[in-house]
């Protein structure tokens, strides 16, 4: 049995008082442990102190440990199944405490799984367990153990659940407030990727609009400049004898339409009134010059119902939705032989819907929907997470296009 002189009252309270200043401001399990190993050491020596703490899984425990170095420091990081602990049966509240005068030959930690590896290497022998409880639960254990056998007593036991009883409501909270960490880290990480994706997208269509504006800038100074040359060339050609005027009138006339529409196509990409004014100006602009160059007689109009809620969008939403519009509008024009082209605006809690409406001709089932203008609005509108819905006009007469962007969810 031990031989140690017992300790006085009024120092183990000493002690105690040492503890619970030691554990105040302790913010990470590992600095508790080695601060509370110090001052316990008075009342309870030892080689070895750890503490194995239940994980919420109700399966798995981690464990910290001061004094000697073993393998279940590994549990701090890689949690172990309870099943596997040589005290399970204290962590599972079967028993009230363990203690044991030579755990190197205590068939208690020897069963077919059981981690007690550390008990061999380390050879601790005298070993006392006791629970540590918080809320009326054991949420995990505080062993004690050295390396001499027949060296702890009951007093001891009690002693230990003094202390355990101290611990274990700093070990609880600071539990709670390391899973709440890890929760908040884990929640700011997802919305972290969430908004890097979602300015990579507005990112990629700005970029794609500033490529879109060069390219178009570039078909006004280069080429439309090189065919206007032509041209002129070309006219003061026809006015000499040599060439005959019926050859050239054909090629003047092909190049004068194609400059016709490379200056529709420069104006396409340069929505100057967009930027310039906002975005219901600029489908204003749009719809009335759309309709102007056709030379077709198409009434238009355009209905706001959100009192500009357009404008507050990001530059790159608002240049997709333009050129999603843009298409719908030119395919109107274009496809359907419509007496009018409606543009409506309107807003419910959770999206912005924008509406194009003709009452022309339909789509018919020829009608190839998977590549070209219509294919490149979806594309547009996924990379805003935008809905296209494409479908017959108002009393089955023409098409009508929505496209529905979602919007951010009111602070
Ligand atoms: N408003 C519309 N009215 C009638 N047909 C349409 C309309 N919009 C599109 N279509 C049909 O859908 C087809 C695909 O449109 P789109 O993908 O924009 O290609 P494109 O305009 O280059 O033909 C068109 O060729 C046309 O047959
Ligand atoms: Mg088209």
């Amino acid at each position: 049995m031990s031989q140690r002189v017992p300790i006085a009252a009024e120092h183990v309270l000493h002690h105690f008082l040492g503890i619970s200043r030691a554990l105040a401001g302790r913010l990470d399990f590992q600095s508790m442990i080695e601060a509370v190993s110090e001052e316990i050491r008075f009342i309870l020596p030892h080689d070895h102190l750890d503490v194995s703490l239940l994980l919420d899984d109700d399966h798995h425990l981690s464990a910290y440990e001061t004094g000697l170095h073993t393998a279940w420091s590994d549990f701090a990081i890689h949690p172990l199944e309870i099943a596997r602990s040589p005290i399970r049966s204290l962590l599972l509240g079967v028993e009230p405490y363990i203690l044991s005068d030579d755990a190197m030959v205590d068939e208690r930690f020897q069963f077919p799984g059981a981690l007690n590896t550390p008990i061999f290497d380390a050879r601790l022998r005298s070993r006392l367990h006791v629970p540590l409880r918080a809320r009326g639960e054991v949420i995990g254990a505080l062993s004690c153990s050295t390396h001499l056998a027949h060296f702890y007593t009951l007093d001891d036991v009690r002693h230990t659940q003094h202390v355990a009883d101290l611990l274990a409501s700093y070990l609880y909270a600071l539990r709670q407030t390391e899973q709440a960490k890890q929760l908040a880290i884990a929640e700011a990480q997802i919305r972290a990727r969430e908004e890097g994706l979602r300015l990579g997208v507005l990112r990629l269509t700005q970029e794609l609009e500033n490529e879109r504006q060069r390219i178009g800038m570039d078909l006004h100074d280069q080429t439309l400049a090189d065919m206007t040359r032509l041209h002129r060339r070309l006219a003061r050609l026809q006015l000499q004898d040599s060439v005959p005027a019926t050859e050239l009138a054909p090629v003047a006339q092909a190049l004068h339409e194609s400059m016709q529409e490379l200056r529709l196509i420069i104006d396409a990409v340069k929505p100057t009134i967009l930027q310039l004014f906002g975005f219901v100006e600029g489908l204003e602009d749009l719809l009335l010059r759309s309709v102007r160059n056709s030379g077709l007689a198409i009434v238009t109009q355009l209905r706001d119902d959100t009192d500009g809620l357009a404008n507050d969008l990001a530059e790159p939403q608002k240049i997709a939705l333009f050129r999603i519009i843009q298409e719908a509008v030119n395919n109107a024009i274009k496809h359907a032989v419509p007496h009018a082209i409606i543009v409506e605006i309107t807003a419910t809690a959770s999206d912005l819907c924008l509406t194009i409406l003709d009452d022309g001709l339909g789509l018919d089932s020829a009608s190839r929907l998977e590549t070209g203008g219509i294919k490149n609005m979806q594309i547009r509108a996924q990379l805003l997470s935008a809905q296209v819905h494409i479908d017959k006009g108002r009393n089955g007469k023409g098409t009508c296009v929505q496209v529905c962007l979602p919007l951010p969810a009111p602070l």
